[in-house]
């Protein structure tokens, strides 16, 4: 009787130390999440380099040297052996952006999480693309710095919001002010808020342009959604319903899920921790 007791004891025990644990991770991976690193889109070249090759030597001191420059700066190009004395084939061309809202000890977080993914996503590639929530780097074979370039990246559009004379009032209001922006802008107008920024290579006519791009392909592609995000090549705009991004199931990111599901594990590893202790309390006065 005496020995069958202790061994549910240790049973508990176990059960107990693995749920402590669980829920230990489940709240460690929640303060984990920090928006700036969300993935939003990433692009890769078709064409691979050869590992150890002049172009990967070149393409390392690259994003070694985005690291280095995103905690002095929030915006940066690169051009690494397009001189006489390597091969012209092993030049890299490359930028990195930050958000112009973020603090530059995030904004260095970010492009250092950037790097650490773009080999991951784009393996042995000459050319990538990679969009987080809070930096963007590039990196091409082909000298694309400075030429301007309209094409879209990446659209998003939310669910549509229906006979809402006020919602568009207000969205277009929010448009109107962020085609005016000359580098980055945060807008708001009621309860629509936005926000649109050029890469710091574009000059403010050219800025310009592109945001005029941007808001129109807001417009035509997404039509009435109540939020939307679309990425050119040099720059971005996007506009949300307030509240959209709290209360919409529709704007789920991977972190949204994560989230998520790490208060949910957390939430029911703590019943049952209950349970497990109210049981052994149960059996210790019985
Ligand atoms: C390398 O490329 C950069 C960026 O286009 C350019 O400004 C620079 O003059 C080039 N250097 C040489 C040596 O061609």
């Amino acid at each position: 009787m005496v020995k069958k007791s202790l061994h549910l004891h240790s049973t508990h025990k176990t059960i107990l130390a693995l749920l402590l644990l669980l829920l230990v991770y489940s709240l460690s991976s929640y303060g984990h999440a920090i928006k700036a690193h969300i993935f939003i889109y990433a692009g890769c070249s078709e064409e691979k380099y050869q590992p150890g090759s002049p172009f990967e030597g070149n393409l390392n001191s690259f994003l070694s040297s985005i690291v280095s420059s995103s905690s002095q700066a929030l915006y940066n190009s690169f051009s690494m052996g397009n001189g006489s004395s390597t091969p012209p084939e092993a030049a890299t061309y490359g930028l990195y952006q930050c958000r112009g809202d973020l603090k530059i000890i995030d904004c260095s977080k970010c492009i250092e999480s950037a790097v650490n993914q773009i080999g991951l996503v784009c393996p042995y590639s000459y050319g990538a693309a990679l969009q987080l929530e809070g930096c963007y780097v590039r990196y091409e074979h082909s000298d694309f710095l400075g030429k301007i370039d309209t094409g879209v990246r990446y659209k998003k559009c939310s669910k549509s919001v229906n006979n809402d004379v006020e919602f568009f009032r207000r969205r277009d209001d929010v448009l109107a002010d962020l085609e005016s922006a000359i580098s980055f802008r945060v807008s708001s107008s009621g309860l629509v808020e936005g926000f649109a920024q050029c890469f710091g290579d574009l000059s403010p006519n050219d800025c310009s342009s592109c945001l005029a791009e941007a808001v129109g392909k807001l417009k035509t592609l997404c039509g009435s959604a109540a939020a939307a995000d679309v990425f050119l090549a040099q720059c971005y705009a996007r506009y949300w319903a307030s509240g959209y991004y709290e209360l919409s199931s529709d704007s789920t990111s991977e972190d949204d899920v994560g989230k998520t599901v790490a208060i949910i594990v957390g939430v029911l590893a703590g019943v049952a921790v209950l349970i497990v202790l109210l049981s052994i309390c149960r059996k210790t006065m019985s």
